[in-house]
């Protein structure tokens, strides 16, 4: 039976990792999947992670099971996070949280909670998304159309195109948006851009989902959710998928969680049983360690100035490096604008080149980008960045 399979192709994100470790040069750059890396190229543990690691290894008496839903001071707390503690007391009953692992497990339990509770729906993302949003909804069997979203040659949100194509979803489809931090394209809507979503939101009657995989790393922890606030508050259902693998470095602990809100108590009640039902068909429970990091750090006045003091120097980091890209790109000799890279948000960026131009930086200059030309801006440092600059520089005057 095995023998009837041909391998797949690699990740186009994930497979970068593997070609970076293999790769011998000593002056490569990877600039793939989309974790934090500090000066030195390395994905430190958050002190205030190591911390709340120790008190948890001394404190902890049981690995008993913590049920579907997982952990409700971790939910509590995530819930405050992204909505904050007027919404939370203003939504009461409207609104659950369950704990998932990883941002990757919300989205695929919110699939699989809008395949139960529509099943013809379509969800519409946005052109272009985070590779990984098509496999994870629609393996639940859910239908994917796109909506305009990013112009390549403005680099800015095609936001007239976008609402066009979105007053025509009806009511029973899923309008999934990313909350900060555009993956891939570092492209956010304004404020006013989410104040006319919201209205159009309620006219037609679609659902809204948004994806928030980057809370704290573009403008702040409650800047980034501007428009996850809005929607909770004006709409009468919403589905919020938030990860802890940036914000808190939790990546491998598998750390997220899915937010809903409701029409009503008894609407909340019959979600969180499908929601349940639906982990439990899935993984049965979420892991619990990264979760318990994260309910000790939030629910402790210091760990909390901590961490936060910890995410707002990882923000002014990509900030920085933005501007300094900005400029090195400039001093390299490019004559091209290269300026949308500091207006843009959160870890990723297009650098515009197109695929051959991409497959020259990997092959021949061994600086790993996504072929889509997005790069990882927080894998750049003091040490690469004048190399990735001169090599961009070359590519370019080559072409
Ligand atoms: C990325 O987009 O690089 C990250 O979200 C990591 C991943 O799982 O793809």
């Amino acid at each position: 039976m095995f023998q009837s399979l041909q391998a797949l192709p690699a990740d186009p994100i994930l497979g970068l990792m593997a070609a970076y470790r293999a790769d011998k040069n000593p002056l490569k750059i990877d600039l793939g999947v989309g974790v934090y890396r500090d000066s030195n190229g390395t994905t430190p543990v958050m002190t205030s992670v190591k911390k709340a690691e120790d008190y948890l290894l001394q404190t902890q008496d049981s690995k008993s099971y913590v049920g579907p839903t997982g952990s409700a001071g971790y939910n509590d707390a995530v819930a405050e996070l992204i909505l904050g503690n007027s919404l939370i007391n203003s939504l009461g009953t409207r609104r659950v949280t369950v704990q998932s692992p990883g941002g990757c497990g919300g989205l695929r339990l919110g699939a699989e909670f809008i395949k139960q509770a529509s099943p013809e729906a379509t969800v519409w993302v946005s052109d272009p998304t985070w590779a990984n949003h098509v496999p994870l909804l629609g393996s639940a069997g859910l239908k994917i159309e796109k909506y305009p979203y990013y112009d390549y040659a403005t680099h800015s949100v095609r936001f007239d195109e976008m609402m066009s194509t979105l007053a025509k979803v009806p009511q029973g489809d899923v309008v999934l948006l990313h909350g900060c931090c555009h993956n891939p394209c570092g492209a956010d809507l304004s404020h006013d851009q989410w104040d006319q979503i919201k209205d159009l939101a309620l006219e037609q009657g679609f659902t809204t989902f948004i994806d928030l995989a980057y809370q704290g790393l573009g403008d702040g922890l409650v800047e980034d959710v501007y428009g996850v606030r809005l929607m909770a508050e004006a709409l009468p259902e919403l589905i919020v998928v938030s990860s802890c693998s940036k914000n808190f470095g939790l990546y491998r602990e598998r750390t997220g969680a899915l937010t809903m809100t409701t029409a009503n108590e008894e609407d909340t009640r019959i979600a969180t049983t499908f929601l349940a039902a639906a982990a439990r068909a899935m993984y049965s429970m979420p892991p619990d360690h990264g979760a318990a990091i994260v309910d000790y750090i939030l629910n402790n006045a210091d760990l909390r100035k901590e961490w936060d003091s910890e995410l707002q120097q990882m923000c002014a980091r990509i900030n920085g490096l933005r501007t300094q890209l900005v400029e090195q790109i400039k001093a390299a000799g490019v004559d091209q604008d290269f300026s949308f890279i500091q207006r843009e948000k959160g870890m990723f960026s297009f650098l515009g080149v197109n695929v051959d131009q991409v497959q020259r930086l990997v092959n021949e200059f061994s600086i790993y980008l996504v072929n889509s030309s997005r790069i990882n801006v927080a894998g750049i440092n003091e040490s690469n960045i004048e190399y990735l600059a001169s090599s961009l520089a070359r590519v370019l005057a080559d072409s």
